[in-house]
């Protein structure tokens, strides 16, 4: 039998309470669909700098290096705001998405046709959204040099810069084009090309690129009204291509189309080695620790981690349909309650997921 290992990252608030919904509903799939999952349990963000003193432990990175696939919940506490940036537990993150070289973040954003109603949005905007934000993950603003905090003449300066090289550039353009081929074939680069210069060669590299892929279409838009289009008319994109700020920004937007940010997987991919999935959410500190979580991204996660991660398709769509099943059956957690549903906390919706995948 196929064995896998799989290095879990419960992280911090909502982490570990989301992750017991997964591991349980992995479990269940993988002993039905003929392979095994090994689970290698690592601390991260917050957590990791309780019981290690910082954000990402070397052991934490080599045990994520050794595995399959790693699936992480969640970073991040107020608790640890005043400290430098280096022991935040972001800073974490930053590390492993680096370490590990996962410089194409996938966030796919579906509509589930029992939330319609969930969404801020009318129905007929929302209605067969299908769209997928591509977002460069190890570079731009988020790690250009050269950034930081000076005084000088009794001011304060802080600086960050956004920087982006033909070569980073060229390799997310062309996870773009891959995946527009692999689905409506249009492509949406997104942009601030009429006021950064940085922005500018991305637009160039991208434009050369498309006469590898004639039959994509490719379109430019500036990240403004990008922010715009995706609440006006959603439906108008297939494939979004950005950068790591933008993208970090359109995708929490794209992800309330669905009604809430706690639906939403993510993958994040090198050109080698695992990759690394995570909800788009993060760790809800409010809610932390009280069973009110939405455990469906993080279940999500798990199955874009079956299907990209570990090519097994039947296992990830049994995982998908039981979440649908769930919620087609009026179960929701507290951010998706509606009218005649029935609220249920975390634990009793992963009883829920489960029973559904049983079903
Ligand atoms: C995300 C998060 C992270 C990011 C934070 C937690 C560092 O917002 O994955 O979108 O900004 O990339
Ligand atoms: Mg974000």
């Amino acid at each position: 039998m196929t064995t896998y290992r799989i290095t879990l990252l419960p992280g911090d608030g909502i982490g570990p309470e989301i992750t017991a919904v997964a591991r349980q509903l992995l479990e269940v799939v993988s002993h039905r669909h003929g392979f095994s999952l090994v689970f290698d349990e690592q601390p991260i963000g917050g957590a990791a700098i309780d019981a290690c003193g910082e954000p990402l432990p070397a052991s934490t990175l080599a045990a994520c290096k050794a595995g399959d696939a790693v699936l992480l919940a969640a970073i991040g506490s107020p608790r640890f705001d005043a400290l430098p940036r280096s022991q935040r537990p972001e800073t974490g993150l930053l590390g492993l998405r680096a370490g590990l070289q996962l410089f194409a973040n996938l966030r796919p954003v579906t509509i589930i046709p029992a939330l319609a109603d969930a969404s801020s949005l009318r129905p007929e905007v929302i209605e067969g959204v299908d769209l997928m934000v591509v977002r460069e993950l190890t570079g731009g603003i988020y790690f250009g040099q050269p950034k930081g905090r000076i005084e000088a003449d009794g001011h304060v300066r802080a600086f960050n810069t956004m920087v982006y090289s033909d070569h980073e550039i060229d390799r997310i353009a062309r996870v773009g084009f891959d995946l527009a081929m692999q689905r409506g074939r249009r492509l949406c680069s997104v942009d601030k090309a009429n006021v950064l210069d940085v922005s500018q060669l991305w637009r160039d590299r991208v434009t050369a690129m498309s006469s590898d892929y004639p039959s994509v279409e490719l379109s430019h838009m500036y990240v403004d009204n990008a922010a715009m289009q995706l609440v006006r008319a959603p439906k108008q994109f297939d494939v979004l291509l950005t950068g790591n700020l933008f993208g970090d920004i359109l995708s929490d937007e794209a992800a309330m189309l669905t009604g809430s940010i706690g639906m939403l997987p993510s993958a994040s991919l090198g050109s080698e080695g695992p990759g690394l999935f995570e909800p788009v959410h993060g760790s809800a500190p409010d809610i932390a620790g009280q069973d009110k979580a939405n455990p469906m991204a993080m279940v999500l996660s798990a199955a874009m981690m079956l299907r990209v991660g570990l090519k097994q398709e039947e296992a990830a769509a049994a995982l998908e349909s039981a979440v649908d099943r769930a919620l087609a059956n009026g179960y929701r957690t507290g951010d998706l309650m509606a009218d005649g549903c029935t609220q249920l906390g975390c634990r009793a919706m992963g009883e829920q997921l489960l029973a559904a995948l049983e079903a």
